[in-house]
C-alpha cells in the first residue's frame, strides 16, 4: 500500500521525504490556510519536495471554472493531482479533465455510489474520508471495503485513497482491505513505526552491549 502525508506543511514533507518511505502526499484548503505561504508558491515547494502525486484542491464551483482553475494548477508541476469535491459540477468537470490527461482525486467521498461516479468519469483517485463518517458514529472503513470491492467487480483503474484519518489502526485497516493508498496527518504517520517493546528491547540490547568484552 502506498502511505500519503495529509499536509501541507513543508518540514513535516521534508521529514517523512528522509525515512524514505513517502509516495504522494494530499493537500487541503484547509491545510493550505494553517501555512504562511502564498498558495503556488507553497505548492511548487511541495511537489519539488515529494517523489510522487501531490493532490491540490480546486475552489471553484462551476465546472467550466473547475476546469480552468485545474489546468492552471496542473501547470504548477508535473506531479500536481487536482482535488475535485464529488458533486455534479466536479463529475462534468472531473471528465474534461481525464480526458486531457490531467489526473483528478474526487475528493469529500462518504458514500460507495459517489465512489463508483467518480471512477466512471475517469478519476484517477477516490478519497473516501473515514474519520469523519466514524466522528457521526458510522463505520467508515465499510465504505472503504464496499468501494474496494465495487472497483474489483468492474476491473475499474481508479484508486483509493483512504482519507480522514485518525490513528494507525485505520492505516492497518485499509491495508488489510486491499486500498491502494492511505493518507495521513504527520502524527499518524510517526506511530505507525514506534512500539513500546521496541524502544525497550534497543534499551536492552544497549545496556548488555556494555557488558561484552572486545579485545
Ligand atoms: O485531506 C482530506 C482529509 O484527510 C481531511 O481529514 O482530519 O480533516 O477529517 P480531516
Amino acid at each position: 500500500m502506498k502511505l500519503f502525508l495529509d499536509t501541507a506543511n513543508l518540514q513535516e514533507i521534508k521529514d517523512v521525504v528522509s525515512w524514505g518511505i513517502l509516495d504522494g502526499v494530499t493537500t487541503n484548503p484547509t491545510l493550505c490556510s494553517k501555512e504562511n505561504i502564498p498558495f503556488e508558491d507553497l505548492v511548487k515547494q511541495i511537489c519539488r519536495l515529494v517523489p510522487g502525486p501531490v493532490s491540490v484542491e480546486c475552489v471553484s464551483t462551476k465546472a467550466e471554472d473547475i476546469v480552468a482553475e485545474a489546468r492552471k494548477l496542473s501547470l504548477l508541476a508535473p506531479n500536481v493531482v487536482i482535488k475535485i469535491p464529488i458533486n455534479i459540477e466536479g463529475l462534468k468537470a472531473t471528465k474534461i479533465l481525464s480526458a486531457e490527461g490531467i489526473k483528478v482525486n474526487m475528493t469529500l467521498i462518504f458514500s460507495p455510489s459517489q465512489a463508483l461516479l467518480a471512477a466512471k468519469a475517469g478519476a484517477a483517485y477516490v478519497s473516501p474520508f473515514i474519520g469523519r463518517l466514524d466522528d457521526i458514529s458510522h463505520h467508515g472503513m465499510e465504505l472503504v471495503e464496499e468501494i474496494v470491492t465495487i472497483f474489483e467487480n468492474y476491473n475499474l483503474e481508479a484508486e483509493v485513497i483512504v482519507a480522514s484519518v485518525r490513528h494507525p489502526g485505520h492505516v492497518v485497516e485499509a491495508a488489510l482491505l486491499g486500498a491502494h493508498i492511505t493518507t495521513m496527518p504527520y502524527s499518524v504517520m510517526e506511530k505507525l513505526v514506534r512500539h513500546p517493546l521496541t524502544d525497550i528491547g534497543i534499551e536492552r540490547f544497549l545496556q548488555d552491549w556494555q557488558k561484552v568484552t572486545h579485545k
